[in-house]
């Protein structure tokens, strides 16, 4: 009897283990596979094939595999993102810089140019001045191109209607077309499609988009899409997305699509297109998309771009829908009549070599002149000189005390002190940012005789 029940025991016991382990086999074949896929560095979900407890912890182990995932891709993207934000900010550095120091040597060129050309009035010497003035110029064109692309350019902005614009342009654009490119354009009016535009700007945008569109096209030609839209905020794409960073402002958009049927843009090479000298035809261009994409950042909007090898490219302009409907007035001031007796003028900049070249315009123009290399040694000489000087011209960018500084110092002196202001960057980012009382001028770096002439007349109410 005792060895009956030692038995049955025993039978139990091992059925009730059994049991257990039936119980545990998807348990020890999810661990199995969880080995087996994080050994090959993959992390894959486990097969949920029971409806209890055991496949609810399935469940929730895949879930929480889900999660680590996302979390992991997440992290590659934002790590992505900040390389991408961290090269687009020191690009726009350097661009600034070369833009800068290119427009302080050009103005000592300019300057001494025209100085060549008060004291030698000969023809043969006038014919190589004019030359090389236009050289100068086409250089200052390439440093304005880097301000744009750094979003700083002039913005007089009107509620306008893309469609308009884009229609408008329509056969100025036809005219261009290669032989064998046709264009079809899909540009309706859409309620929505009104924003705060500068039209030129706006123009130069759709020019410079259909420009690379054409040029992506073989020899046997191809066709050019343009298409406008209204979408919303969330439903623009955040892949390809410029400039880095750029994230859409309220809820409505409406795009502009220029869509080709060229070669397409090799993956890696999307991210670089929006750099300055970035081109895959000849060294020296590559200006076409960083100043498109300045004009359409400084529009507050953003471009994606969808390409693949020999698939042809879109380039989505997105803009954001205005709620305003009138354009803001800016203030000028009033130009101030100063008496005779005060002659000298007031240069300041802290290029040496500018005071150098520009610093004798001013004396060819009839003035004295007084020289100071940055605010701080500009207000001492105005301390010392104030009853002699009729108007100071001051650089923007300086150490120690800029130029907008300079001015609201001085303006706490004399508050009808004519004062001319020159930079390289345009004239509304040079002034955006400050509330003091705008200077009477702008001059725009590099600036020649003529130039500063007007302006000093401007500043000192004689036009
Ligand atoms: N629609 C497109 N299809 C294929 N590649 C394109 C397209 N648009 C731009 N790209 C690529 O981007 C590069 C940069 O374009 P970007 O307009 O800045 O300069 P570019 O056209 O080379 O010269 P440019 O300064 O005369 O405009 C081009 O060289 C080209 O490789
Ligand atoms: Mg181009």
């Amino acid at each position: 009897m005792v060895l009956v029940t030692i038995l049955l025991t025993l039978m139990m016991g091992a059925l009730t283990w059994r049991a257990i382990a039936h119980q545990l086999a998807p348990l020890a074949a999810a661990k199995a596979l969880a080995a087996q896929s994080s050994a090959a560095g993959a992390s894959q979900s486990l097969p949920v094939i029971r409806q209890d407890e055991i496949g609810d912890m399935i469940s929730g182990f895949n879930h929480l595999l889900e999660t680590l995932k996302r979390a992991e891709y997440e992290k590659a993207e934002l790590e992505t993102r900040n390389r991408q934000l961290q090269k687009a900010e020191s690009l726009g550095l350097m661009a600034a810089s070369i833009a800068h120091l290119f427009n302080n040597r050009l103005q000592s060129i300019r300057s001494s140019l025209d100085m060549i050309g008060e004291v030698s009035k000969s023809e043969s010497t006038s014919k190589y001045l004019s030359i090389a003035k236009e050289a100068t110029g086409k250089a200052a064109q390439v440093s304005k191109l880097l301000l744009v692309y750094l979003g700083q350019v002039s913005m007089e902005r009107e509620p306008c209607s893309l469609a308009e614009i884009c229609n408008g342009n329509l056969s100025t654009i036809r005219k261009t077309l290669p032989v064998g490119v046709t264009l079809e354009a899909n540009l309706h009016s859409e309620e929505g499609t009104v924003i705060q535009a500068n039209e030129a700007q706006i123009q130069l945008v759709l020019a410079g988009l259909v420009s690379n569109a054409c040029e992506a096209m073989s020899a046997g030609g191809g066709r050019i899409k343009l298409e406008l839209g209204v979408c919303d905020a969330q439903a623009i794409s955040t892949l390809n997305r410029y400039p880095i960073g750029w994230k859409p402002h309220g809820q409505s958009h409406t795009f502009l699509a220029v869509e080709d049927t060229g070669g397409g843009i090799p993956e890696e090479d999307i991210d670089k297109i929006f750099d300055p000298f970035f081109s895959s035809k000849s060294v020296g261009r590559g200006l076409g998309l960083p100043v498109v994409l300045g004009l359409v950042q400084a529009h507050g909007g953003g471009i994606t771009v969808a390409s693949k090898l020999g698939m042809g490219s879109v380039f989505r302009v997105h803009f954001p829908v205005t709620t305003h409907s009138q354009p803001v007035a800016r203030k000028h001031a009033e130009p101030v009549s100063r008496s005779t007796s005060r002659n000298a003028i007031l240069m300041v900049d802290d290029d040496d070599l500018l005071l150098e070249s520009t610093g004798p315009m001013i004396e060819t123009l009839g003035f004295t002149l007084l020289k100071a290399c940055d605010g701080i040694e500009a207000l001492a000489v105005f301390h010392k000189h104030q009853a002699e000087i009729c108007c100071v011209l001051t650089d923007l960018t300086m150490p120690r005390m800029n130029g907008m500084e300079l001015l609201v110092a001085l303006r706490q002196i004399d508050p009808d002190l004519p004062v001319v202001l020159a930079s390289g960057y345009d004239q509304t980012q040079a002034l955006s940012g400050t509330d003091a009382a705008p200077p009477q001028a702008f001059l725009y770096k590099p600036f020649g005789l003529k130039q500063l002439r007007d302006a000093l007349d401007r500043a000192l109410g004689v036009l």
